[in-house]
């Protein structure tokens, strides 16, 4: 079997050089999420080597290189999701969307020495990403998606026609960034009555508005606010599972302790996929544990 890699090893792979060019400021969590995606997206490239090389997919890609702010250790520099892919061997093709001007021409330069392995749009993942991914992913190659927005930008619609590429032999695996803390919980107040563009917004989240149940049990008292959270998140996956998805599992990101509270959930990852060795590989990659974060706030427990 082999050796499992140490939050050591992937920290050091993550690690860049600035190239100064435009990069996206990151916490310390964000490191955990980069882990996911370097740890399964080899597991997926060598899953695909029989099917001539997968491809991979992300949807609201960024500039390719990430600052982790307050940076008490090495590395102060870490690949972006777009430069994890363009540096994974195996993979057929790599498709990078992204809607921020700077950010694009940005990718566009970092990606050019990648030639035609891959392929950037400027765009809007809802509106121009299920026609991207059927002009350039053939119907039967593998195809690995990451929609990594920041807040509540990605809608419902956008991964249900994704999941429903027409003529494609297997959907494409899903890994979603849900910001249930982020954003989604920030948006419901506990006085007072929701605003319209939030109730819109939480509809274009959920691709439904069976969130409302949950938020009205919460406002009454029958839910916590731990059990309404686990609520939106189970309402999420059953999104998944009514698409289709034969696998749907989620990880909780957390952030690094202050000197005032304990470690908060930041967000959740949320995977889908139809396959049996995707499902095999990501669940062993969300359950391994990290302590990437606690080594860049400066707090070396290595040993995980
Ligand atoms: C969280 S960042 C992505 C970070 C990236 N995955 C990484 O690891 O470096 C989200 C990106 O999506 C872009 N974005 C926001 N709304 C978008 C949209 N509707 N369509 C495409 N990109 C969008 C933002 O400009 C930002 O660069």
């Amino acid at each position: 079997m082999a050796r499992r890699t140490t939050s050591e090893e992937i920290l050091a792979e993550l690690g860049a050089e600035d190239d100064g060019l435009l990069t996206r400021s990151i916490g310390p969590w964000t490191l955990e999420k980069l882990a996911v995606l370097l740890l399964y997206i080899r597991g997926f490239a060598d899953a695909c080597k029989k099917a001539g090389g997968g491809f991979y997919v992300d949807g609201l890609a960024g500039p390719g290189l990430c600052e982790v702010r307050n940076a008490q250790v090495e590395p102060r520099f870490v690949l972006g999701s777009p430069l994890i892919a363009l540096n994974t061997p195996g993979l057929q093709h790599r498709v990078f969307m992204e809607m921020g001007e700077r950010e694009e021409a940005t990718l566009r330069q970092r990606a050019e020495p990648f030639g035609d392995r891959v392929t950037v749009r400027r765009g809007d993942v809802n509106r121009d990403l299920p026609a991207l991914i059927r002009e350039t992913v053939p119907e039967r190659a593998p195809c690995f998606c990451l929609l990594d927005p920041e807040a509540a930008e990605l809608h419902w619609n956008t991964i249900s026609e994704i999941a429903r590429t027409p003529a494609r032999r297997k959907k494409p695996e899903l890994l979603i960034l849900f910001p249930l803390e982020m954003s989604i919980v920030r948006q419901f107040p506990t006085g007072g009555p929701l605003e319209l563009g939030a109730m819109e917004r939480h509809n274009r989240t959920f691709g439904n508005s069976r969130w409302q149940a949950i938020y009205e049990r919460r406002l009454s008292g029958q839910l916590t606010p731990a059990e309404a959270k686990s609520d939106y998140l189970e309402l999420y996956k059953d999104g998944l599972d009514q698409l289709g998805y034969r696998h749907v599992f989620t990880k909780p990101v957390l952030a690094p302790p202050t000197p005032t509270q304990g470690r908060q959930e930041r967000y959740h990852l949320v995977f889908a996929t139809d396959d049996d060795t995707g499902d095999k590989i990501m669940r062993y990659v969300f359950e391994r544990g990290y302590v990437l974060g606690l080594i860049s706030g400066g707090q070396k427990e290595l040993g995980i």
